[in-house]
């Protein structure tokens, strides 16, 4: 078998340096994709009479004798020939016969390659808009039966302030909601057409590139022939969503873990999401978290890996190019899979919330209560903070809490303590109070709540 290209070559190369040089062995992910583009290619040849109807035809026949066969798996592709363009060029040639070779007529690999991938990552981007839809929604089922479990609200791992545990999980579904925006924002970058750039110059074929960016179902078109081959920002982009993204599921990743272990105990996670241990009969290992966690490390090089790339590279295509594929391909599965896991792990976890009852009343992250009564009194904050300073110092060296302290004792440290004082240092009141806009005050979290909601009404309404 000769190469596509044969004509100036009087040797072969190597067949080590055919394995270096292709790429076929992970872009055939592209098989759709490259065959769709063809499909739009030749369609619009035909329209402007640039093929003749009968060629155009038997090409389109061929070319969807190729999808059937990609349905099926029943394409053999080969290293000889390089990458998806070439083999599947090769498998259309030898399936109709020389016409085949007319699919190529005002087209480079150069706008080819650029076209499945804006078409692969159009798809993929919109895949992982609605499978970050459904972890929103699964965190607002958890959130509305968790409005009033209280939990030590942490800074520094430290407690530091009891907050409703709703309000600690609406966080995340705010951080996905920027991460949700960002991917559509991303879309309008992605929905463009690279076909018909040629190899970089644009072609003198009376091509009608507005005509194939339909037939593909692109929004729009590149405005320069060396853009159109050249840009990969929109996968920097991507990859550098799917890094932001993976960053915030490594956050949740970690807060999972530590709250699965014996000294926190405050969630436990669904056996269907954790493993045992091949020696330890007692364990249960949050090993999807750990993995969502540890994945984030490839998702961060996959990113680092394109920027290196084409930092450097002068117009137009060049082969260092090839490299962008596998790390996109790689975050692609990497979130994807992330989110369904966690998806599956936030409805399934089991809360216990009477632990966290008890973990947020023997500790001091009601000491705030205390200075903000007093600074409500007329005590100059600084010196309302000094005062509680002092009585959890005290607290410490007779081995209890604020809300065991005796009354004399407090008047003892201030005279505007009164009885009240025990009330105001009930986590669930401290809690409640909080009612500043935002805050993680029982009315707030349920207004949040109703936010949520109606952001992910829209989504769907969008997506209809
Ligand atoms: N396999 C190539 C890539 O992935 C396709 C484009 C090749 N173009 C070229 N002129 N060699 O980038």
């Amino acid at each position: 078998m000769s190469k596509l290209w044969g004509g100036r070559f009087t040797k072969k190369p190597e067949e080590w340096v055919d394995e270096f040089n292709a790429s076929i062995s992970f872009d055939q992910q592209l098989v759709f994709e490259d065959i769709e583009g063809s499909i739009a290619h030749v369609t619009m040849l035909k329209k402007c009479s640039i093929l003749s109807v009968k060629e155009a035809d038997q090409i389109l026949q061929g070319l969807h004798t190729l999808h059937d066969k990609a349905l099926k798996q029943e394409l053999d592709f080969s290293v000889e020939y390089e990458d998806i363009h070439l083999n599947l060029e090769k498998l259309l040639i030898d399936e109709i016969g020389e016409v085949g070779g007319k699919l190529h007529t005002g087209r480079s690999r150069n706008d080819q390659i650029a076209t499945d991938m804006h078409l692969f990552l159009k798809r993929r981007v919109q895949e992982i808009i609605e499978l970050i839809d459904e972890l929103q929604e699964g965190i607002i089922l958890q959130s509305e039966k968790n409005v009033e479990t209280i939990i030590p609200g942490y800074t520094h791992l430290q407690r530091a302030q009891p907050i409703s545990f709703a309000h600690h999980l609406m966080c995340y579904f705010w951080m996905l909601q920027r991460d949700k925006e960002r991917f559509q924002d991303s879309l309008k970058r992605i929905d463009l057409s690279p076909l018909g750039a040629g190899a970089l110059a644009g072609t003198t074929f009376p091509i009608d590139r507005a005509y194939s960016a339909e037939l593909l179902g692109f929004d729009s078109y590149y405005e320069n022939s060396l853009d159109a081959v050249s840009d990969r920002d929109f996968i920097v982009e991507f990859l550098s969503n799917g890094s932001i993204l993976m960053t915030h599921l490594s956050r949740l990743a970690e807060e999972f873990i530590l709250w699965s272990t014996e000294e926190f105990r405050f969630i436990e996670l669904d056996d269907s999401y954790t493993t045992g241990s091949s020696i330890m009969p007692q364990k249960k290992n949050p090993d999807m978290a750990e993995l969502v966690r540890g994945k984030t490390g490839r998702v961060n090089g996959n990113l680092l890996s394109l920027l290196t790339v084409l930092k450097g590279l002068p117009l137009a295509y060049n082969k260092d190019m090839q490299e962008d594929k596998e790390g996109m391909f790689d975050t692609v599965k990497t979130v994807v899979g992330s989110l369904k896991i966690f998806n599956g792990m936030v409805r399934t976890m089991t809360v216990k919330q009477k632990r966290m009852k008890e973990a947020v009343s023997n500790d001091f992250s009601n000491a705030t209560e205390l200075a903000d009564y007093l600074a409500a009194k007329g005590v100059p904050f600084r010196q309302a903070h000094e005062i509680v300073g002092k009585l959890v110092l005290h607290c410490i060296g007779e081995g209890y809490y604020l809300k065991d302290v005796p009354l004399e004792e407090y008047q003892q440290h201030s005279p505007f303590i009164e009885e009240d004082i025990y009330t105001i240092l009930e986590p669930y009141a401290a809690v409640e109070r909080r009612n500043s806009y935002g805050g993680t005050g029982f009315q707030q979290v349920k207004a949040q709540i109703d936010k949520g909601k109606s952001l992910l009404k829209s989504t769907e309404t969008a997506n209809k």
